[in-house]
């Protein structure tokens, strides 16, 4: 089978690089580009972790590409206190030798888009700003399908009503489910299932050089999840699971539903709405993922990591 070629569009931070890294391990994916966004991190620091963990595993032949620096309406907030001051705090990886490409990562993602006739997966992994520029700005480069991490079924993490990338720019979002594109959504009722915990990492920690530096991501990654959830006895992998949604079908179970993103209150900014009793006799919109095996998970994410 030929690989699916996918963009990761991201906003490097910790599970962004165990995704990327996900990504490079994984045959049943070609890794076309990735692209960033301003996010856990301002845009300067998302794209320098990007091309630091691209140099990392010497893959400077996968292009980088910068996107927006802000959302589209509200201010920008940063995700420091989970991602530290770099966006990628923990691991000592040197600064970014290379450069991003000279293009926007929307003009980016549209050329790869059309010149494989739309056969292109997009995997967002941070705040939707590129993916609602693509769609307003090339209408007409419409990728094969989205999957992208972001949302809850149930309770939020910046919010108890909104999960992160959701409720850092829900214009975005809300565009993005409106588009309708085949969208899938792995929010977090799946990705805290997904964790990697102590024996894990005592595991990575002795599994080579990538597997170290994945290791100490957790290390730094899992004291805010410590404090803040001390009942998952680790730290959750949220973007990882999105790209292991697309290189290894059935992990995740999903349903169809119509979800709607909330952007007219301030106590609900943000929370994806997902209609799972058909109350509001809207036609699906959008894949959500209901379940996970979380062991499955990780030990797959392990295995790959460990062959890097
Ligand atoms: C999401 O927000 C970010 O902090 C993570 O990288 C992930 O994409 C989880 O809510
Ligand atoms: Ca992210």
């Amino acid at each position: 089978m030929q690989p699916e070629s996918i963009i990761l569009d991201c906003d490097p931070g910790h599970d962004d690089a165990v995704a990327l890294l996900l990504a490079l391990a994984s045959p049943e994916v070609e890794l076309v580009g990735v692209t960033t966004v301003s996010g856990n991190q301002t845009l300067d620091k998302t794209t320098a972790n990007a091309l630091r963990v691209l140099e990392f595993v010497d893959r400077t032949d996968v292009p980088v590409a910068a996107g927006a620096e802000r959302p589209l309406v509200r201010e920008q907030h940063v995700a420091a206190h989970v991602h530290g001051e770099s966006g990628l705090d923990g691991p000592d990886l040197p600064p970014a030798q290379g450069t991003p490409i000279d293009r926007h990562a929307i003009d980016f993602i549209a050329d790869e888009i059309r010149a494989r006739d739309g056969e292109l997966t997009l995997v967002p992994t941070g705040p939707l700003t590129n993916v609602a520029l693509l769609l307003a700005i090339h209408p007409d480069a419409r990728p094969r399908r989205i999957v992208l991490m972001g949302g809850a079924i149930g309770e939020g993490n910046v919010t108890p009503a909104a999960e992160f990338n959701i409720w850092a720019d829900p214009e975005a979002a809300r565009r993005v489910f409106e588009s309708g594109l085949d969208v899938t959504m792995i929010g977090l009722d799946v990705t805290h299932q997904a964790v990697i915990r102590p024996e894990h990492s005592k595991r990575l920690r002795s599994s080579g050089r990538v597997g170290a530096m994945v290791a100490e991501l957790v290390d730094f990654y899992g004291k805010f999840h410590g404090r803040t959830y001390p009942e998952l006895g680790g730290s959750p992998m949220h973007d990882p699971v999105a790209l292991a949604h697309v290189t290894t079908p059935g992990l995740v179970e999903v349903g169809e539903f119509a979800v709607t993103v909330d952007c007219s209150s301030e106590l609900g900014r943000g929370r994806t709405n997902v209609d799972r009793r058909g109350r509001n006799a809207q036609p699906p919109n959008a894949k959500v993922g209901v379940g996970i095996d979380g062991d499955a998970f990780v030990e797959h994410l392990l295995e790959r990591l460990g062959t890097l």
